[in-house]
């Protein structure tokens, strides 16, 4: 038994397949090299979670801090509370360089990594066991999430992923340059969702052409990138960003930063993860070209990095 752990889990971008992975397509995921890192400390009575972005403490059912905060804090405690077979008090410190709120799956890390560092008080937990309670808290955000932000910020790399199938790990020893933009816009993954699903209700027939589309696109991207063709897998983005313009999720500063990056050598970009604003992904031939991509976004107003596939997933 500790009385103080560390664990650390990283970000995630969809590469493609978002939203209609919700209603069973395949999604292609990578976790990318940003982390949350959760420090637990054994002590008091109360559980006591401090972020950059919110701040609290949970005794029982009551909470003292801000409703904005309980809002953010409360899946974790919950998920805190799943793990924990005794009565005790926690301070946890949760620092992250996740961009929050921008489809990079940091509340998925942060419920990766805080189960994680509750465990390790005790034991070394299997990642699958972590992988579980985080999306058990991910459902408590939002009710339709398909588990693959939570299971590519555990375990790492690139993956394929469907509800009925499950994961499959993409070998590709290649690298691949991506750089991330943030159009400032922050958006609810669960309000995204529900607006999909809304539309899906009103055209069941044609949401069902778009859901045969993007399978396609997704089942070809992945011999793209087992085979390191970049050139196919960046005209595959621009294929599935039209999609997801399609069904609403994009967003005019998405499209813009999209435009910028097309214009300065990007071979297809597209948003990440639930879009209305969000990030923007752009895919690179090499890192010089990934460097004058990220320039040039920064050069129109908005923060951009490049980034590299993370292949550790959490790290206990
Ligand atoms: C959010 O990062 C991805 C969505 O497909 C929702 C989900 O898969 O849970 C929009």
């Amino acid at each position: 038994m500790k009385s103080q752990s560390s664990c650390s889990a990283p970000a995630k971008i969809i590469l493609f397949g978002e939203h209609f992975v919700v209603y069973g397509n395949p999604a292609i995921l990578a976790a990318v090299d940003r982390r949350i890192t959760v420090t637990a400390k054994k002590t008091g009575s109360s559980i006591r979670i401090k972020s950059e972005i919110a701040e609290g403490e949970f005794s029982g059912d009551s909470f003292s801090g801000s409703k904005e905060s309980e809002q953010i804090l409360r899946p974790l405690y919950v998920s805190v509370q799943s793990v924990l077979s005794e009565k005790t008090g926690i301070e946890f410190d949760i620092k992250s360089d996740i961009p929050h709120g921008i489809g990079l799956g940091s509340s998925a890390a942060s419920c990766v990594a805080i189960v994680a560092a509750t465990c390790m008080l005790y034991a070394r937990p299997e990642k699958q066991f972590v992988c579980d309670k985080a999306i058990d808290a991910e459902r408590l955000i939002h009710k339709n999430s398909s588990g693959a932000d939570c299971y590519i910020s555990t375990f790492g790399g690139l993956m394929y992923y469907s509800k009925s199938e499950g994961f499959s790990r993409i070998k590709s020893d290649s690298e691949i340059h991506i750089v991330i933009a943030d159009t400032g816009i922050k958006h609810s993954t669960g309000d995204l969702v529900q607006s999909v699903s809304r539309l899906k209700q009103k055209d069941e027939a044609g949401f069902a052409g778009l859901m045969d589309e993007a399978r396609n696109i997704c089942s070809k991207a992945r011999s793209a990138i087992e085979s390191a063709n970049v050139s196919e897998l960046g005209k595959l983005m621009n294929e599935n960003q039209k999609l997801l313009a399609r069904i609403g999720v994009s967003h005019k500063i998405a499209d813009r930063l999209i435009d910028v990056s097309l214009k300065n050598g990007a071979l297809g970009a597209k948003i990440t993860g639930a879009g209305g604003g969000g990030a923007v992904i752009a895919l690179a031939s090499d890192r010089r070209a990934s460097s004058e991509i990220a320039v040039a976004i920064q050069k129109s107003g908005y923060s951009a990095f490049e980034a590299a596939i993370d292949r550790n997933g959490l790290v206990l």
